[in-house]
């Protein structure tokens, strides 16, 4: 059985498609099947995390939206582009950097249902373990429909009080729609704050359970997107704490283990 994650923010440039790269990455290196679906049609990024630029993506899931390609055959095996060792695997489905395709999601939309006809394809023909959804902040229809089909979400906010108001709508919409487990990560914290007590504000807010406090890192911003940070740097600390993050995600996942 597949888990579905669904990885969210209210407001853009928290840290979601660095998050679910990693956590991707984490869940592959111990041996799991992970897909990561890229659903920020209008502004999509995560492929560059996988060592793709645009170019290198010749599917993608606007030729499943807007033409008749199979889901399955958008999904790109990128195991050994980024150097993970044998045993997982890889997946990510990719969304267009074409901008004739993206100004298209602008003008005309999508139809979101066919989005959750390809999530449910993708589950049910490719025996993944885990599939990660890294989707456009705010609330819009798309994440809506991805949210009924998830069984977990994530919630990545910083420790600013405009995110702590998005994150709360979020986490209340998530509730009335009965996602089963609804995680919050706090990314990019100033590293002299206490994370137990931001982990106790952010649970008292929101009554849900905190997946992680993760630092503001230098190294990260350093890396500028140019990787994943846990095959880049095994040995950092914020690798670990990326591990554990992915081993709550998907308990049982013996993720960290050599
Ligand atoms: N914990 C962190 N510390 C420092 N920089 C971070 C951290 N997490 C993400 N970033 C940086 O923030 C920027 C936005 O990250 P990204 O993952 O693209 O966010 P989103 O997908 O939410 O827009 C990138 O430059 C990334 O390197
Ligand atoms: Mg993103």
């Amino acid at each position: 059985m597949s888990v579905v994650v669904s990885v969210h923010s209210f407001r853009g440039g928290t840290g979601k498609s660095n998050l679910t790269a990693n956590v991707a990455a984490s869940l592959a290196r111990a041996g799991k099947r992970v897909a990561v679906i890229d659903t920020d049609i209008q502004s999509p990024g995560i492929h560059v995390l996988f060592g793709l630029d645009g170019d290198d993506v010749h599917a993608s899931l606007n030729d499943y939206l807007w033409h008749d390609t199979p889901i399955r055959d958008v999904a790109m095996d990128v195991t050994d582009r980024v150097g993970l060792p044998d045993g997982g695997r890889l997946f990510l489905i990719p969304s267009s950097m074409k901008p004739g395709e993206i100004t298209r999601v602008l003008r005309e939309g999508y139809d979101a249902q066919r989005l959750t006809s390809g999530i449910r394809d993708l589950v049910s023909h490719m025996q993944l373990d885990v599939l990660l959804i890294d989707t456009h902040p705010g609330l819009n229809e798309e994440t809506l429909l991805s949210l009924v089909l998830s069984d977990v979400l994530v919630i990545v906010m910083r420790p600013d009080k405009q995110d702590f108001e998005g994150t709360g709508i979020t986490a209340r919409v998530a509730k009335e729609l009965e996602v089963p487990r609804i995680s919050i990560v706090v990314n990019k914290t100033p590293t002299d704050f206490d994370p137990e007590a931001v982990a106790k504000r952010v649970t008292e807010s929101y009554d849900c359970e905190v997946a992680a406090v993760l630092p503001h890192s230098d190294d990260l911003m350093r890396l500028g997107s140019e990787g994943i940070f846990v095959l880049r740097h095994p040995d950092h600390e914020l690798s670990a704490r990326y591990h554990r993050l992915a081993e709550r995600v998907l308990p049982g996942g013996n993720v960290g283990a050599d």
